[in-house]
């Protein structure tokens, strides 16, 4: 169905003043130059949440001009929470006046964005109630919420489904709770980090995630007056206070976008200078980009990444939960491996359905075959279910230019990606969707010397 991801592109291309919905690239030319990524989307939204803690103002530093920030920023000023930016990048978030707020104008706001369901345990701590509509985010599998509610029942939520979303009441307050999750997720450990920290007692999260984003949260939380620990094997404690004050935080820089330009250095032959990036949070995401045969350089403000010369290698990458390859980066590296000489394999175990955005690739000249039921794989370090796909690209494969529409954030960036680095020009509709998650992104492309124009 085009129509309402169409809709969605716009929407999210509105929301920070893109001007354009189609980009025509004309490929085959090397990006070189410096991109200034700033603090993550997967952190900054949450941390905007945590806000809604506090009594007292919070200050976000390094905070991305992206939709799902724009998305947030008008969910807290629906709940009363007074957003201001003094300068770019700065966030300061007023929680004084927190009220209730209309069905209606959540479900309009919410838009395609997952991070309306983390307002649930805050909501309750401040008003009682806490009303969430129906989610969305990019379609990349079936996107259930049942561990986020199993883990709110817990403390003692009531949930009512409704068919416009759902409705949270706490009749008895929130007390503290042990929650197993069946999966380190990290949505379902953000919620549990946000309802527990103003619960009464003492919560023990088994099976948590620990990716970076979420220590960064837990960081952001201690400062805001919170009492967390971890224990090994991914539990963590939480030992609900009275009440939280507000933080002042420069948020964790954005690994996803920092890959992505990485990818999109090795892919296109170039050599990007990646400001703001980090070694510690990429380790596993270097390793796989030196053996495929890119190489980086580690300094003090960023990362290079470029391409050496001489052919690609092939590799094979596992999807996981941190501190595995991240199910985000393989997107933009299946275009880099489409030019290694012989057979990658990735295997994605994170999502079910996150491989629907090679078929694009396909048509461009790429040799990528989808197993939709996995492939024989190496030892795993985490169980989980058996919803594994595998993609085994075969190269390298000329890419030729061709019409393509975005199907999500992450497959969309790999299209930007894969025309750039394709002989003749190419048509890509739907680029609002890449906002959600990429900053200026037609600015830096602009600064790294790729030839496109626009079309609205
Ligand atoms: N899951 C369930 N039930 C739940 C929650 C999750 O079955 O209640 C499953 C999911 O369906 C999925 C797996 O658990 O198969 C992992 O999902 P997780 O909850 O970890 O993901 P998320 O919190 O929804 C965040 C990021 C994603 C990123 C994943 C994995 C945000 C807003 N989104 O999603 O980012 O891929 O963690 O690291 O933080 C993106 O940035 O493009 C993006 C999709």
């Amino acid at each position: 169905m085009a129509a309402p991801l169409v809709t969605d592109a716009h929407r999210a291309g509105q929301r920070v003043g893109l001007t354009f919905d189609k980009l025509v690239i004309d490929g085959g030319k090397p990006l070189r130059g410096r991109v200034d990524v700033r603090g993550a989307k997967n952190l900054a939204t949450k941390a905007m949440v945590a806000a809604l803690l506090a009594d007292t103002p919070s200050t976000l530093l390094d905070v991305p001009d992206i939709s799902d920030v724009k998305v947030v920023t008008g969910m807290l000023e629906a709940y009363g929470v007074s957003v201001a930016s003094p300068e770019p990048g700065t966030l300061i978030l007023d929680p004084a006046n927190v009220e209730r707020a209309h069905f209606a104008q959540i479900d309009a706001l919410a838009g395609s964005s997952r991070i309306p369901i983390l307002f649930c345990g805050p909501l309750l701590h401040r008003l009682g109630e806490a009303l969430i509509p129906d989610l969305g985010g990019c379609r990349i599998g079936d996107r259930p919420i049942d561990f986020h509610m199993d883990a709110l029942r817990a403390f003692g939520a009531i949930v009512d489904k409704s068919y416009e979303g759902f409705r949270l009441t706490a009749p008895n307050g929130l007390k503290g709770a042990f929650i197993d999750l069946p999966y380190p997720s990290v949505g379902a450990t953000e919620q549990v980090l946000l309802t527990a920290v103003l619960a009464e007692g003492v919560t023990e999260l088994k099976n948590a995630a620990i990716e970076p984003e979420i220590m960064d949260l837990v960081a952001i939380l201690q400062k805001m007056g919170a009492i967390i620990w971890m224990e090994p094997n991914r539990t963590i404690f939480i030992e609900g206070v009275e009440k939280l004050h507000g933080y002042t935080h420069r948020a964790l820089f954005d690994r996803n976008e920092a890959a992505s330009w990485a990818s999109a250095a090795l892919a296109t032959r170039g050599d990007i200078f990646v400001a703001g990036a980090k070694q510690q949070e990429l380790m596993t995401f270097l390793n796989v980009f030196r053996k495929a045969g890119g190489a980086f350089d580690v300094r003090e403000d960023g990362i290079r990444f470029w391409h050496p010369g001489g052919a690609l290698k092939p590799v094979q990458v596992e999807t996981d939960v941190h501190p595995g390859f991240m199910t985000d980066w393989q997107q933009p590296l299946i275009i880099a491996l489409t030019q290694a000489e012989g057979v990658s394999v990735v295997h994605e175990t994170v999502y079910e359905n996150r491989f629907g955005f090679t078929s694009a690739l396909v048509d461009m000249g790429a040799d990528i075959v989808v197993h939709k039921d996995g492939l024989e794989s190496i030892t795993r370090r985490v169980p989980r279910r058996p919803l594994e796909q595998a993609a085994v690209i075969t190269g390298p494969t000329p890419l030729h230019g061709a019409d393509v529409v975005v199907p999500d954030l992450r497959g969309g960036f790999s299209y930007l990606i894969a025309a750039l680095a394709a002989r003749g020009r190419s048509t890509i509709s739907n680029v609002g969707i890449i906002s959600r998650g990429y900053e200026h992104f037609g600015e830096k492309l602009e600064a790294l010397g790729a030839d496109f124009t626009v079309e609205s």
